[in-house]
């Protein structure tokens, strides 16, 4: 047992010395440590010793274990000492060196980009304005005043002031984008090309359809009466947009629809991507979208704002982006939009 000892310790030194890995080093430990290692193994055959015998391997034993073990740490240490000295004379290089996850802007940032791109090329500001916002700029500017049946038009959200000095009912979540317009307006600057991609917010019974959380894209333009603001414009504007997002076939067509803002005031109808008005299950049969409501801006909203509705007239636009994106990638519920949902996010 004692040639056995030493022969161990003799093939393992060497071993352990040549080790240049932590894993190579950890496969000798197991061989000489390990259930049915080298050195496990001895202390099962004392008890054929002699108590002569054992008084001498029994500490042989020990010290031959004892340097092993002691050998291991040492070569662990090594090892570990070259590989900080190996990364301290890498140059660090993260494109090479961290794998890459890249994440993406949300589709309806994507959609928002691509179309204010396309006005931005024809001259259009963005405009910012406030998602809690007075009646005033949301309704009453508007030509929406307090009490009208038109109110109903827009299932609104109140925000609660009665904690402060604030008359009830003053304060909401915007209800449409149209309030950049008075807000824009009533800085008495003319002429304006103006617009906003922007959420909004409604008290909307949620289903696949309708979300209380939705974006519009809203443009208006105020200038000198009879020089180049007419509804043939606002058709112009319309293709515009429908051509820049859905391709060259696209098309649209007005209706006459009210709105208390505009006069005349229409709805502005795409036709189905689909069918291409053939009618289809998409379009319920009809071949063609509601996407936006426009119209020729009300001479009251203009006297509400200080512009002289003798001397300048206005067109304006408000369209649903949320829906022409669910319609061009086939995307069967809008709550998706508002979720979060990572495999979702992660197919657009
Ligand atoms: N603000 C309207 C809504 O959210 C949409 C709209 C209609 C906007 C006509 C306009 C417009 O600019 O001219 O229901």
């Amino acid at each position: 047992m004692r040639e056995e000892l030493s022969q161990i310790i003799q093939t393992y030194l060497a071993k352990i010395k040549q080790a240049k890995t932590q894993n190579e080093l950890g496969e000798i430990y197991l061989e000489l440590f390990g259930k049915n290692g080298e050195i496990t193994k001895i202390p099962k055959q004392f008890p054929q010793l002699s108590i002569e015998e054992k008084k001498i391997i029994a500490p042989l034993f020990t010290r031959t274990k004892l340097e092993l073990e002691k050998a291991v740490e040492e070569s662990k240490e090594k090892i570990l000492e070259e590989g900080y000295k190996k990364l301290n004379l890498e140059k660090l290089d993260p494109k090479g060196q961290i794998k890459k996850r890249q994440g993406h802007l949300h589709p309806s940032t994507q959609f928002k980009k691509e179309i204010v791109d396309l006005f931005q090329k024809l001259g259009f500001q963005e405009i910012f304005a406030p998602h809690v916002e007075w009646d005033k700029y949301n309704f009453e500017d508007l030509n929406i005043p307090k009490d009208h049946p038109s109110r109903d038009m827009w299932d609104t959200l109140y925000v609660d002031t009665s904690r402060l000095e604030i008359d009830p009912g003053s304060m909401l979540l915007r209800t449409h984008t149209s309030n950049f317009w008075p807000r824009l307006m009533s800085k008495g600057k003319t002429p304006i090309c103006a617009m906003s991609f922007d959420r909004c917010f409604r008290y909307e019974a949620v289903d696949a359809r309708h979300a209380h959380t939705f974006n519009q894209f809203e443009i208006a333009i105020v200038g000198e009466k009879g020089k180049f603001i007419s509804m043939a414009n606002l058709k112009y504007l319309s293709d515009y947009l429908l051509k820049g997002i859905l391709g060259k076939e696209a098309k649209s067509r007005f209706r006459p629809k009210y709105y208390p803002f505009v006069e005349p005031g229409v709805g502005i109808d795409c036709l189905c991507v689909f069918c291409h008005g053939k009618g289809c299950k998409i379009c319920s049969g009809i071949g063609w979208f509601e996407i936006a409501g426009a119209g020729l801006i009300h001479p009251n909203v203009l006297s509400a704002t200080g512009i002289d509705p003798k001397e300048h007239n206005g067109l304006a636009w408000g369209f649903g982006p949320d829906r022409m994106l669910m319609l061009k990638h086939s995307i069967e519920d809008i709550r998706y939009f508002l979720e979060g949902d990572l495999k979702f996010l992660q197919s657009y």
